[in-house]
């Protein structure tokens, strides 16, 4: 019996595979995913999570009330494949309000189970087999399998430490005849920098030099800090011909369990991408379509997420100001990395694993999300949290 381990070391629950499942599966290196064994571990330990990225508070109760009046009101069967119309529209009138980028809903916005899915959807529409993708490390986890799945060869191309800048000059060394698609994303998880003018440039001169696609992962559009901006490389035109934007509403309105999210290209790129959508997923749930419709009128409601989610990292950073944890700046998401070099010489999975069983609280090792599990002694903690709970797992860290 082999076993099988996720991507930081933890033993997944589905932890031994014989040699004929290995030969069985299609992904023999993947385990359970951190974010669901971490959380695993912070209920079997009563430990506080701030581990996997959701809020602890309620999504806005003038959503509730619209899903509930949407499912009262004969909302409850197949949504058209694209999307519900309103919501597209909705949604297009945000892009041109916010970023002064014409989406056509019609033909170039289409509605998705979550942004997991539109990933998803994309790289199975783009990537054949023995294509290469560039992926931006450290990444979100849902990247490299749907690459894999595909027959396509992830590229991996570092940030640099200690701000997590990109390197433009690796990416362009990491592209040959076989790239097919660069995966940026702006906010970014887990580091939280946010893409400045000059990247956006920079990347504007390697589209003009290579012909890739570009997939767009922006889930965390409406969470920047310290008065920086989203930059949202759609709002290029050259970018905007040849990328796949991928949003998500649970982030946006606190409901990471609604599973909405929506992928905006231009029409030629849409067609291709709906194919897939459509007997991967076929369509999104029907009356949260029609309710996250509705609560796109409240315009200030993704004005406001900035500075509601500023408040709660500077909340938690002055809880933890005498701790022994340094913090890395954070620019946007609703994440903080914090180094605990000064307090232990740990690796970032055994910490982790530590603090859960031992300290009871839950955070995610940053090597999880590196492919050859770089180790940097930094922990990912989730401030989207109840001030009570970032107060427990605050006191927490300064006994540490
Ligand atoms: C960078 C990034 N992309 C995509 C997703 C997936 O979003 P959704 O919950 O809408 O599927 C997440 C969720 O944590 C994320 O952090």
């Amino acid at each position: 019996m082999l076993t099988l381990r996720t991507a930081c070391g933890f033993l997944s629950n589905d932890s031994t595979m014989s040699s004929a499942d290995l030969h069985l599966s299609k992904l023999p290196h993947i385990g359970t995913n951190i974010f669901t064994t971490m959380s695993g571990l912070a209920a079997q330990y009563n430990a506080v999570n701030l581990a996997q990225g959701f809020p602890d508070f309620d999504v806005p109760s003038y959503l509730i009330e619209r899903v509930t009046h949407h499912m009262q009101h004969g909302k409850n069967q197949y949504a058209p494949m694209a999307g519900v119309l309103s919501l597209r529209e909705k949604l297009a009138i945000k892009y041109a309000s916010v970023y002064g980028i014409a989406f056509d809903p019609a033909d170039e916005i289409t509605i998705t189970c979550g942004a997991t899915e539109a990933c998803f959807s994309v790289l199975t529409a783009f990537i054949k087999p023995g294509d290469e993708v560039i992926i931006i490390e450290p990444a979100f986890d849902c990247y490299e399998p749907a690459i894999l799945l595909n027959g396509g060869k992830p590229v991996f191309v570092k940030t640099i430490y200690p701000d997590f800048h990109i390197d433009w000059q690796q990416v362009e060394e990491a592209i040959t005849s076989r790239t097919r698609l660069i995966i940026l994303n702006s906010p970014h998880n887990p580091t939280g920098t946010v893409y400045t003018k000059e990247d956006v440039q920079a990347l504007r001169a390697l589209l003009q030099r290579h012909d890739l696609l570009v997939l767009s992962d922006e889930v965390y559009e409406h969470m920047v800090f310290d008065g920086l901006h989203h930059h949202c490389l759609a709002a290029d035109p050259f970018i905007k011909e040849r990328t796949l934007t991928v949003g998500s509403f649970g982030k946006t309105y606190h409901a990471t369990g609604w599973r909405l999210g929506f992928c905006a290209a231009p029409a030629y790129l849409t067609k291709e991408f709906r194919k897939v959508h459509q007997y991967n997923t076929f369509s999104a749930v029907t009356p949260i379509q029609h309710a996250v419709s509705d609560m796109l009128d409240d315009t200030d409601w993704h004005h406001n997420l900035s500075s509601f989610f500023q408040s709660k990292r500077n909340y938690f950073l002055n809880l933890i100001k005498h701790s022994g944890f340094k913090s890395i700046p954070t620019q946007g998401t609703y994440f903080q990395l914090l180094s605990y070099a000064a307090v232990s010489d740990k690796k970032e999975a055994d910490m982790a694993n530590w603090m859960v069983k031992e300290m009871k609280l839950a955070a995610i090792p940053v090597s999880v999300f590196y492919h050859d599990k770089t180790d940097q002694q930094i922990l990912r903690f989730c401030f989207a949290k109840k001030d009570e709970t970032l107060q427990q797992a605050a006191e927490i860290l300064c006994k540490i």
